[in-house]
């Protein structure tokens, strides 16, 4: 049992030196999507911590194992839709992002655990319903 203990530790110590570090890549400001106010708010405070360049890194997200689930989920979220260059989209892909924004504020988005740690971020009917009429996206 001693031995078991010592071997989490060990185990635990150890992982710390995989990297596994988020950063905010120098973005030019003008790729930026532009939206109407109401929706940047809703964008910034609910989806920005994974599909922008300008995630707030908390402290936690230097400690393995979060670290891995976090920047998982950073580098996945920017490679799905990143909104910090979305005007570099062509117009097919931006039309198709907006069909799965439309989608994904249905409940796969904000990600439930991120929901967890970051109650404010779950969208409120009134803000799922905001950003689907941005999206211009007939309901399905
Ligand atoms: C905690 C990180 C996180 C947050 C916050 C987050 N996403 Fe995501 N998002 C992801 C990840 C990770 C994926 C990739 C999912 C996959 O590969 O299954 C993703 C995928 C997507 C996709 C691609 C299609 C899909 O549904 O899988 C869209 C669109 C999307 N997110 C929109 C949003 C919007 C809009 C918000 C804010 C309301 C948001 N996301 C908030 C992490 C996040």
């Amino acid at each position: 049992m001693k031995y078991a203990l010592g071997l989490i530790v060990l185990f635990l110590i150890a992982i710390q030196f995989i990297p596994a570090k988020v950063v905010n890549p120098k973005t030019d400001k003008n790729l930026e999507i532009k939206a109407p106010k109401e929706v940047m708010r809703i964008l910034k405070n609910s989806c920005y911590d994974c599909h922008s360049n300008e995630t707030k890194i908390p402290w936690y997200a230097s400690i393995a194992p979060a670290s891995f689930f976090i920047k998982r989920h950073v580098d996945l979220g920017r490679e799905w839709v990143n909104f910090s260059i979305w005007q570099s989209y062509s117009p097919k892909e931006k039309d198709k992002k907006l069909g799965e924004i439309y989608k994904s504020v249905y409940h796969a988005m904000p990600l439930p655990d991120y929901i967890k740690l970051h109650k404010n971020a779950k969208l409120t009917q009134k803000q799922k319903q905001i950003v689907r009429e941005w999206t211009g996206k007939i309901p399905y």
